[in-house]
């Protein structure tokens, strides 16, 4: 009971160490306070989120990563997120008329009134960004024979584009590539739907005459059968990695709740969200908040991989087409 009670101890202690605030800082700026952990050398050394993940992968303690994403892992490519005020797409959408934000993807309103999400769609539709590092990163966990899966909310293609391979990625959002009748389902031509919606036109469906949309998933609608994967995934993930979210939306959200209680959960984000806004932290939860470029960078430092993410970034970026660079 002694050791079990020491344990829990420690453990306790070492989350609070390993906790690291806003802003990059640890609890504490004072140097003589700062979070220690001992090295197996015995030496102290001040770590923090990235550091103690950092670890780990260098340890070899993770094998089966999945990566868990949202818009903000896609704003360092000039696409903007949802939710952020001022610039998020949501706070941007006075000119479609439309009755609250989410509207613009309800399949309800989009039935009676398919108008504003397709000029939206001509912004959204793939072709104008390129991936960025965060991109390349999580490419180079799968290089490394490390991610499992990447679940992404984001509908701008660009996991794909930066080379992740299709059995290794969930567009649980759905995507552009394919296109559908939005009543019966009835498969449409996604090259034909694009160039109608570019020309202001609605695709119809040449079997129910519904209209045609992009096979990317509205309120209201069911994610893709390969969502579903989750249940076998989640699992056996031994890291979840926690990318630009705000995790308001279900079903996706709680996906991040079906790791074990044991598996660490990185979290980087500008802000808390989801179980990372709650005190304290569950033990094996770790975030680094701010940009997440910057946070991304630093730990391809600490696991020595930047300057091969670099070179990746720039051989692969030189064979992409031309025309769909920014
Ligand atoms: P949100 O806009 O809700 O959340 C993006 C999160 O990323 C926020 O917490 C931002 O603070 C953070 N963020 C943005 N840029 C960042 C950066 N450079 N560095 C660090 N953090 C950054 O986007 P999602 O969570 O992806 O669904 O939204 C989920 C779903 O809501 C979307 O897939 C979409 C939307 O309605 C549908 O359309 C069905």
């Amino acid at each position: 009971m002694c050791l079990s009670f020491l344990t829990r101890m420690s453990s306790i202690i070492l989350k609070c160490f390993v906790f690291s605030m806003k802003g990059k800082s640890y609890q504490s700026s004072s140097p003589s306070t700062k979070p220690i952990l001992s090295s197996p050398s015995g030496s102290s050394v001040p770590r923090g989120a990235l550091e103690t993940i950092g670890r780990l992968m260098k340890l070899g303690r993770v094998r089966n990563i999945v990566v868990v994403a949202g818009a903000g892992i896609s704003t360092g490519s000039g696409i903007p997120d949802f939710r952020t005020p001022g610039t998020g797409l949501y706070a941007n959408l006075a000119k479609y008329d439309i009755p609250y934000p989410e509207a613009i993807f309800n399949i309800d309103y989009f039935s009676d009134n398919p108008h504003p999400f397709f000029s939206l769609a001509k912004e959204l539709y793939p072709g104008h960004h390129r991936p960025n590092y965060v991109h390349y990163f999580i490419r180079m966990l799968h290089q490394k024979g490390l991610l499992l899966r990447m679940y992404t909310q984001n509908i701008d293609g660009l996991e794909k584009l930066c080379g992740i391979p299709d059995d290794k990625l969930v567009e649980a959002h759905g995507s552009f590539a394919t296109a559908a009748c939005h009543l019966c389902y009835t498969p449409y031509p996604a090259e034909e739907a694009k160039q109608a919606i570019m020309k202001g036109n609605v695709p119809i469906c040449t079997f129910c005459a519904g209209a045609v949309k992009p096979n990317v998933v509205f309120f209201g609608e069911d994610l893709p059968e390969k969502y579903f994967q989750h249940a076998e995934d989640f699992p056996k993930a031994d890291l979840l990695m926690i990318m630009g979210t705000s995790l308001k939306i279900e079903p996706f959200a709680s996906l991040v709740n079906t790791v074990k209680s044991t598996v660490p959960r990185l979290l980087l984000n500008r802000d808390p969200v989801g179980p990372f806004e709650r005190r304290p932290l569950r033990r094996a939860d770790y975030m680094e908040l701010g940009d997440l470029s910057d946070s991304v960078r630093k730990l391809a430092e600490i696991l020595g991989w930047h300057t091969e993410i670099q070179d990746l970034m720039n051989s692969h970026e030189n064979g992409l087409p031309v025309m769909n660079k920014q």
